[in-house]
């Protein structure tokens, strides 16, 4: 069954040249797709579209088959799928590590204590249970990243959006991320120019370039 399916997607940016003229991709459930593509190339805005954060000027997106056409369908879709932005200062906001992975479960109406027991549960695959009191803000770019990681995680999504997870990270926290991604029985989808973790992970390969999305 299809997982996403973008048909005829145009988008520009304001006063920009376009981003994507008719921009078509199918991923299926369980594929674990890699998309390498060079700096300027859409990945970030692709991944925007999907969750509904930017507004297409044309075209259609559909998730899990059905067709994605207003805010609360794509409110619907978000309750199942984890987002990790390009740059985790957009992802953190709380005044702490452990608010911020808490939050999405708080969000969906988790009670405070399974929330916590959920929390604890992440922090230690990650190994970030020291972190948790910690002004995310205050963190290193690997941490922050591991930490924005388990605020995506803890809901167990069905479907996970990558925007470049190993970019300024080093080796023993990738090494983290790919063990549990390894074990990860979603939809998974990541851009990333890491050809040693796509290479580990991923089941599909493509590339976005003059506005086309092909299998490589
Ligand atoms: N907020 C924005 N406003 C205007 N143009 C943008 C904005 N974000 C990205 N762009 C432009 O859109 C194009 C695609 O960018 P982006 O999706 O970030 O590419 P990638 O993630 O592949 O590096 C680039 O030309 C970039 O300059
Ligand atoms: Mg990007």
């Amino acid at each position: 069954m299809t997982c996403i399916s973008v048909t005829n997607l145009c988008f520009n940016y304001p006063g920009q040249v376009e981003v994507f003229n008719n921009l078509n991709m199918g991923i299926t459930n369980g594929e674990k797709a890699g998309i390498t593509a060079p700096n300027g190339s859409g990945k970030s805005t692709l991944f925007l579209l999907l969750m509904g954060l930017l507004e297409p000027d044309s075209g259609s997106i559909s998730l899990w088959g059905r067709n994605i056409l207003s805010a609360k369908d794509f409110r619907e879709a978000r309750l199942k799928t984890g987002f990790l932005f390009q740059d985790p200062d957009d992802q953190l906001f709380l005044p702490t590590v452990e608010e911020d992975i808490a939050f999405a479960l708080l969000n969906r109406g988790v009670s405070r204590e399974e929330a916590i027991t959920k929390v604890d549960r992440i922090c230690e695959t990650f190994d970030i249970g020291h972190l948790k009191k910690r002004v995310p803000f205050h963190l290193s770019w690997g941490q922050k990243r591991l930490v924005s990681l388990a605020g995506v995680l803890v809901t167990e999504p069905e479907l996970l959006l990558l925007d470049e997870p190993t970019a300024g990270v080093d080796d023993e926290v990738i090494d983290i991320i790919l063990d549990f991604l390894e074990n990860f029985r979603g939809t998974v989808v990541i851009s990333s120019h890491d050809k040693r973790f796509l290479d580990r992970l991923c089941t599909s390969r493509y590339t976005l370039t003059n506005n086309r999305l092909e299998e490589c």
